[in-house]
């Protein structure tokens, strides 16, 4: 592919401000229409080949599968594979890696992600993204590839803004669409899709504060 994967500090400086000021932002602007379709397709095509799998709950060796807690189906991505669509999600959402640990000094390292379909009734129920043994992941970002969203097709992800749960913000999964919040500070859940929904989930990992000693 010959695009440009550069991404403006114009788009990066607003996405900073807001992390900064409230540790979550939902973005628009960082992917183009085209870039999202090329992702969708490839997400679709993987779909239709039978390479995803049922989502677990956990790490590692203590993962299950828990169709009470979450009914999506996962597949995980290789950054190593340049020529697909995946590459291009790997630089921009490098470049917003970069653009957080020069403002915040939170030295994330890598990103893990995963291809999610939530078919039709699926969910995702009340959770936080860091595991009780693990807390590498710091940074999480969501970013939905649906064409055409109606809100009665359901399936927002509700972001809870404080402890008790009191103050949300529900965020449409549509194309383009990227969300980013700290990953230890702010309870989600995918409510009920109504159709098909397809996502990119990743998280910004840094070393483990436990294996660094801080
Ligand atoms: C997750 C998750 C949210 C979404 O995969 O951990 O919370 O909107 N995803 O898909
Ligand atoms: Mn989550």
């Amino acid at each position: 592919m010959t695009q440009d994967f550069e991404v403006s500090p114009y788009l990066l400086g607003p996405v900073i401000d807001n992390l900064a000021e409230q540790g979550w932002v939902v973005d628009r602007s960082l992917f183009t229409v085209e870039e999202i379709r090329l992702l969708r397709e490839e997400c679709l095509i993987n779909w239709q080949q039978g390479k995803f799998h049922e989502a677990a709950v956990g790490r590692a060796a203590q993962q299950n599968r828990r169709s009470e807690i979450r009914s999506d189906s996962v597949l995980w991505l290789e950054p190593e594979q340049a020529d697909s669509a995946a590459s291009l999600y790997f630089s921009k959402l490098d470049a917003v890696r970069q653009a957080v640990n020069q403002a915040f000094y939170m030295g994330l390292e890598d990103l893990e992600s995963h291809f999610a379909v939530y078919p039709q009734g699926a969910f995702y129920k009340k959770h936080l993204d860091r595991f009780r043994d693990d807390d590498a992941r710091a940074l999480t970002a969501v970013l939905y590839l649906n064409d055409d969203w109606p809100a009665e097709a359901g399936g927002e992800m509700r972001l809870y803004l404080d402890e008790e749960g009191e103050r949300h913000v529900d965020v449409r999964p549509e194309a383009g669409t990227l969300a980013l919040f700290l990953s230890d500070r702010f309870w989600h859940e995918v409510l009920p899709a109504g159709r098909q929904r397809l996502s990119i989930t990743g998280w910004f990992r840094r070393r483990m504060a436990t294996a660094a000693g801080w």
